[in-house]
């Protein structure tokens, strides 16, 4: 389905967000033919810069990070006609939007329909407050079936200030026009969840807590914070990247069979979850959560910097770079079943996965010479980098004698369907032009979600860290996390290691890195902690 005439406005238009995203997913949605004949870009931003520049800028954005590669110009020419106007202007001013809707009416005089019109917010999370009331004022926003806004996550900083954006969003705008985006649900292997537990019956009858042991989500991060220590001291991996992404992942693997795939409907299961999650008082805290900061390390046998000694970060901060949370769902399906979470930056690899750790068979019918290292099946999904879905059991190994050992079913989006995925924001904004919120987060989604993690936020202000940093860049994270789940007696599984490592599946491109992947990954393992850790991980 091809959206309706579309005028996308974008706020932060100089930004990096366009450049990097949005103007590279508009541009590939074109290429691809998902955009209609009558769409037209409007660029909106502080920064004074000719049209020409604008043009070149976006250009070298797509160049750089389409999945098209560079650009062909008769494809950029054609994509160009489409970016209607950069238009320079304060944001605070009333005139900037009566501007912007006289062109906007204008055009579609022109196209002789009425557009869909998207505005969307690429600008800093304070920009909202001004910009949302001004939409509405200036009437760009009263048509509720054609207009909507597109809001960035930071959703808040915590509760009380998400309860405050979200009433600021409801005073202007219906809650069916607000589109708040967490760009992991647009993710392909994040969108495959639903339809893995939902349409087979093959797992869905072993996913709760008889048969499930836990559940480990595992997002690392390979990179520091690079250019963005203004934002991230403020954030933190909590607010950043557990509130929202680690959040919704959890939802898709906790949540109920939806009765359709209607977006209020995946998005009441969902909420239900969050609902279900049981608190964390400030006071159990400790029980529950643990943090981390890098210090300085090496990788690909570079030196890299401490946290606190990057760019626009305070060098004694205490913002956390490395988050982990024990969470239960107190339902019927999930009761008593620890979710493992955590996430970090400058970990050895970019991995993101789910791990579901099944339970051991209730009888060990196997002499015990047979099966030297019992390894529970397990299933893991991964989200990125090399998409696949990996099952893990136990198989005879040939010959006379009776051993088992674990072997795995694997299967690759690459090889089995020799395409290259969508980018998560092309997803998302043709889902905004044609008005499907399903992937996008509700209100009372976001708050849930604080609420979860507020008291956490709470406990570790009250006790500032003393050990930061505790571990060192291009490690999994600092102690603290390995003895949150440790006291389970249970161990983090490492991304890509299972018995059978790993990570072969995909083109010859994407083998290639993953080789550089492992390398690096048994380049940190010569350091004896690490060995020790990969061999646990081996032989849980
Ligand atoms: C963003 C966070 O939401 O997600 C970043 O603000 C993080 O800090 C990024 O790096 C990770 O996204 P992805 O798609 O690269 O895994």
């Amino acid at each position: 389905m091809r959206p309706k005439p579309t005028e996308i406005v974008i706020f932060g238009a100089g930004g990096d967000l366009t450049w990097r995203k949005l103007m590279p997913a508009l541009y590939s949605l074109f290429l691809d033919r998902w955009l209609p004949e009558r769409f037209a870009i409007i660029g909106v931003d502080r920064k004074p810069m000719g049209e020409k520049k604008f043009h070149q800028r976006l250009r070298e954005g797509v160049d750089r990070f389409s999945r098209h590669g560079v650009t062909d110009t008769n494809n950029w020419k054609a994509f160009r006609s489409h970016i209607a106007d950069y238009i320079s202007a304060d944001f605070s001013v009333a005139e900037t939007y009566h501007d912007l809707a006289k062109r906007l009416d204008a055009r579609e005089q022109d196209w002789g329909v009425p557009a869909t019109r998207l505005f969307y917010l690429a600008t800093p999370p304070s920009m909202v407050e001004v910009i949302a009331p001004a939409l509405h004022d200036a009437g760009l926003v009263k048509d509720s079936d054609r207009s909507r806004i597109v809001v960035e996550k930071p959703f808040g900083r915590d509760l009380e200030s998400a309860q405050a954006l979200n009433r600021l969003l409801e005073e202007n705008f219906e809650e069916k026009q607000i589109y708040r985006i967490d760009h992991y649900l647009g993710k392909e292997t994040v969108q495959n969840i639903l339809a893995f537990r939902f349409a087979n019956a093959l797992f869905e009858p072993l996913w709760d807590r008889r048969y499930i042991d836990h559940i480990q989500i595992t997002v690392a991060e390979q990179v520091g914070i690079e250019h963005r220590g203004a934002y991230y001291e403020k954030a933190g991996a909590l607010r950043d990247m557990i509130q929202n992404h680690l959040l919704q992942i959890l939802c898709l693997i906790a949540m109920e069979p939806p009765v359709s795939f209607n977006d209020d409907e995946i998005r009441n299961k969902k909420v239900d979850v969050l609902r279900a999650i049981r608190p964390i008082s400030v006071e159990e805290a400790h029980l529950y959560a643990a943090r981390g900061q890098y210090g300085a390390g090496w990788e690909e046998g570079e030196k890299v910097p401490g946290y606190r000694q990057e760019p626009d970060v305070s060098p004694d901060s205490n913002t956390e770079t490395f988050a982990a949370l024990k969470l239960f769902v107190d339902n019927w399906r999930w009761q008593g079943i620890p979710f493992y979470l955590r996430t970090g930056k400058r970990l050895p690899v970019r991995a993101s996965e789910v791990v579901i750790q099944f339970r051991p068979v209730p009888h060990q019918s196997f002499p015990s010479a047979s099966i030297p290292n019992w390894h529970p099946n397990r299933l893991v999904i991964r989200i990125q980098p090399r998409e696949s879905i990996m099952l893990r059991f136990q198989a005879k190994e040939p010959g006379p004698h009776l051993r088992l050992s674990p072997v795995e079913m694997r299967f690759c989006y690459a090889d089995a369907f020799h395409t290259i995925p969508p980018e998560a924001y092309e997803t998302l904004l043709l889902d905004a032009m044609l008005g499907d919120a399903t992937l996008f987060m509700r209100a009372d989604q976001v708050e849930a979600a604080w609420s979860i993690i507020t008291p956490v936020l709470q406990a570790w202000e009250k006790d500032p860290p003393v050990d930061f940093p505790n571990y060192r860049a291009s490690s999994w994270g600092p102690e603290v996390a390995e003895v949150l789940i440790a006291q389970d007696g249970r161990s983090w599984i490492l991304p890509g290691m299972g018995p059978d490592d790993d990570l072969e599946c995909g083109n010859a491109e994407e083998q290639r890195s993953s080789r550089t992947a492992r390398n690096r990954t048994s380049a940190v393992s010569n350091d004896g902690k690490e060995i020790e850790k990969r061999h646990e991980a081996k032989s849980d």
